[in-house]
């Protein structure tokens, strides 16, 4: 566990040690240009694809995908234990490891600070609710269909239109500052001082498992814009790692042997209010390998039901390979154009939502689905995508009887013979000395996200200016987004950013593979191109994300229109007309 050594003891260990050096006493490496080549100890192959940094201090296969630093090399060749591989390196390195105990018993004590500060904002938050003065938040929730009950069972709250009424109150509390302000709940002020970060907005507190409240979202009351923000991370909120509304539905996801997926705060609080109990909400993002591995702990099933738009058929796209990997029955459920689970609900009643949830498509059919209105399946070029993207889907299945069966659908559907589709799935698996199945070696990341990373790595100087027009959250790729963030958070504090400590620091899988490929992509940038190549990542990136919200304001507003529901066409509107505004 990497978040028992600090940081910084890691970091001085990875600056020590060469990893040129240490992948050399296991395999042979051979020079190419700056960097070296070597036969892949990790999956069987002929020609050389697996690479080594001297200069970034990272390897990465271009055969099977698999990358990391010194410490990975240790953990998957010598099958060490992180721990393991950390003391290891330690004493190669002659860096004296701290007592871990001590360490210890510090993350903890900060932890309980952090809930504790988090538990009285939560108090106050919930209090102004109740407050008469702030009718207005009181009947917004109400229109929205929320009862008393509902708000006090999810703990919803109202931070007022002041800049100091959090800070105000926490302080007369006794809270300290440094606390207050690691739990993200208030910012720095220029002139000295602090301010509160959430403003005149609803609260939803975040909780974990065990109920404690680890983060906020926090919304406006209308549709201004950014409609909802939300609590950076902490040591105790770490996006991705939690599921919205897991605390109360746990024992309804193992009773009903189920986990119902939502996107959003109200698509998972307005069922639950309903009787659909077995919810929970990824907040925005596709799911991660995390929190798929904390549904496990409850079922193996879940049913995904995400908002009926361009966006939300993507991240569904996306946490498929995921799920089949950790084992899990997937299966879809559709909403008309322009609803969200809460918008249906609220229209059609609870019945009808659960009867969607009964109904819901088997992934397999669903990707299909997806991807024959996407490409042409008369087209040859059509069979081959669709055929291709099916694939990768169905090898990760590591039942045999399913993937025959599969692979005799598929060939059904696109009307092509069934040893054809076995011969590009062999492809796609290349023989592995672990019994492990390798990943494939396809690039897996957006070009232009990975580009840009691969020029922040590489010159620092690049990423005020990324910074200054991009967020972390305008990147497609949820990991890519998590590892702009610590690039971002380290360049504020003026920390040299080393791609083999980002590894560390930037948990996930695909972490280390995005960092490896963005590094050793063979997108060669020069210095006089630099600045122009840079400027056009950013507003290709800048444009896909207004694109897509576009695209999906655009279907939002085809919906109402068709419900005559004038009241929602016309925030809209205002909202659409904002976005074409702020983007040109
Ligand atoms: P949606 O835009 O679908 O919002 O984003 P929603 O949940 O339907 O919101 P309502 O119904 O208008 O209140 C889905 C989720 O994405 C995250 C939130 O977690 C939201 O619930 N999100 C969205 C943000 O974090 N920030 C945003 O600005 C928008
Ligand atoms: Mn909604």
């Amino acid at each position: 566990m990497p978040g028992l050594i600090p940081e910084a003891v890691l970091e001085e260990i990875l600056s020590r040690v060469d990893i040129v050096e240490l992948i050399a006493g296991y395999i042979p490496l051979k020079r190419a240009g700056k960097n070296f080549k070597a036969v892949c100890p990790f999956h069987h192959e002929k020609t050389p694809s697996f690479m080594v940094s001297s200069e970034r201090q990272i390897y990465h296969c271009f055969g099977c995908g698999e990358s990391g630093n010194a410490f990975k090399f240790l953990i998957r060749h010598e099958r060490m234990e992180f721990p393991e591989a950390v003391d290891f390196l330690a004493k190669k390195t002659g860096v004296i490891l701290p007592q871990s105990i001590p360490q210890d018993r510090k993350t903890v004590n900060q932890s309980i600070q952090l809930y504790k500060v988090n538990e009285l904002a939560c108090s106050f938050y919930t209090q102004n609710l109740r407050n008469p003065e702030h009718v207005d938040a009181k009947r917004y929730l109400r229109e929205r269909g929320l009862t008393d009950e509902t708000l006090a069972l999810f703990s919803l709250g109202y931070a007022v239109k002041k800049w100091d009424a959090l800070v105000s109150f926490l302080r007369q509390k006794k809270a300290p500052l440094q606390v207050i302000e690691n739990a993200g709940l208030v910012l720095p002020k220029d002139t000295g001082g602090y301010y509160d970060r959430f403003r005149n907005r609803l609260i939803f507190p975040i909780k974990d498992v065990k109920s404690r409240v680890i983060g906020f979202g926090a919304r406006v009351l209308d549709e201004s814009l950014p409609k909802y923000i939300n609590s950076p991370e902490t040591p105790v909120y770490v996006k991705g790692k939690n599921l919205f509304g897991l605390d109360l539905a746990k024992e309804h996801i193992r009773d009903n042997d189920c986990a119902v997926i939502v996107e959003g705060y109200l698509d998972c609080i307005i069922p639950y209010q309903y009787g659909i109990m077995n919810v929970v909400a990824s907040l925005g993002t596709a799911l991660t390998v995390e929190q798929i591995r904390l549904l496990k702990r409850y079922t193996h099933q879940v049913v995904m039901i995400y908002d009926a738009d361009n966006a939300g058929e993507l991240a569904t796209l996306r946490s498929f390979d995921l799920l089949i990997d950790e084992d899990m029955r997937v299966k879809v459920a559709s909403l008309p154009q322009g609803f969200d689970p809460d918008t249906f609900v609220r229209q059609y009643g609870i019945q009808a939502f659960r009867d969607r949830i009964d109904a819901a498509e088997d992934l397999f059919d669903y990707k299909l689905s997806v991807l024959l209105t996407r490409y042409r399946p008369k087209d040859v070029h059509g069979k081959a995508q669709i055929s291709t993207l099916m694939l990768s889907t169905i090898q990760r299945f590591k039942n045999a009887v399913m993937r025959t069966e599969y692979i005799k659908q598929l060939a059904q559907v696109l009307d092509i013979r069934e040893e054809a589709l076995w011969q590009e799935i062999r492809k796609l698996k290349s023989p592995s000395v672990s019994t492990q199945e390798v990943p494939s070696a396809a690039l897996c990341t957006n070009p232009t996200e990975r580009l840009l990373v691969k020029l922040m790595l590489e010159v620092p100087d690049c990423i005020r200016r990324v910074k200054e027009l991009l967020e972390p959250s305008d990147f497609q790729d949820a990991q890519i987004g998590r590892i702009v963030s610590v690039i971002f958070d380290l360049a504020e504090q003026d920390k040299p950013i080393a791609a083999n400590c980002l590894v560390n620091s930037v948990e996930g899988e695909g972490i280390s593979k995005i960092i490896g490929e963005s590094v050793f992509s063979p997108d060669e940038v020069s210095i006089e191109d630099r600045d122009r190549i840079l400027d056009d990542c950013i507003q290709r990136i800048r444009n896909q994300g207004t694109r897509l919200k576009r695209q999906s304001l655009h279907e939002q507003i085809k919906a109402a229109q068709h419900l005559g529901d004038d009241e929602r066409l016309q925030s809209l509107m205002r909202e659409f007309h904002h976005l074409v505004r702020s983007s040109q």
